[in-house]
């Protein structure tokens, strides 16, 4: 079993897709073992987003991050990680595959719908940075 670190981000809660996009984690194998609804503060977005800190949109995706509302969650499944990011689809949506969650309710590049984790080293960060290890229920 994998552990990865999903986000439905401020764009989907704002248009009541939660439940939409929970329907399809959970029809694709995944057991949700931690979740949340959140407000982030800047500096938790900023923290977050470390790795991003240099690039151009650091400060837009930052700021976007704690716009409204987001669905912070643990996805447990065999190769979790990977198939997590083929569910949600390419970044940005343009690019992302038909039948993908980006390709079907993301607006654009930022507003995303979604994020998961890249790795095993980011999903270990990702996973604690918002649950502790009693949140977390396989
Ligand atoms: P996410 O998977 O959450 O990781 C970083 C986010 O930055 C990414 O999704 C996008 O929503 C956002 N972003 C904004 N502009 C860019 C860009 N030019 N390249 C990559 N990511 C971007």
């Amino acid at each position: 079993m994998e552990r990865t670190f999903a986000i439905i981000k401020p764009d989907a809660v704002e248009r009541n897709l939660i439940g939409k996009i929970i329907e399809r984690i959970e029809s694709k194998g995944f057991k949700i073992a931690a979740l949340k609804k959140a407000a982030l503060s800047k500096t938790q977005a900023e923290s977050f987003y470390h790795v991003h800190k240099e690039r151009p949109f650091f400060n837009d995706l930052t700021a976007y991050m704690v716009s409204g509302p987001v669905v912070l969650m643990v996805l447990e499944k065999e190769n979790a990680i990977a198939d997590w990011r083929e569910l949600m689809g390419a970044t940005n949506p343009a690019d992302a595959d038909k039948g993908t969650i980006r390709k079907d309710f993301a607006i654009n590049l930022e507003k995303n719908s979604a994020h998961g984790s890249d790795s095993p080293e980011t999903a270990a960060f990702e996973v604690s940075f918002f649950f502790s290890g009693t949140e977390i229920l396989p």
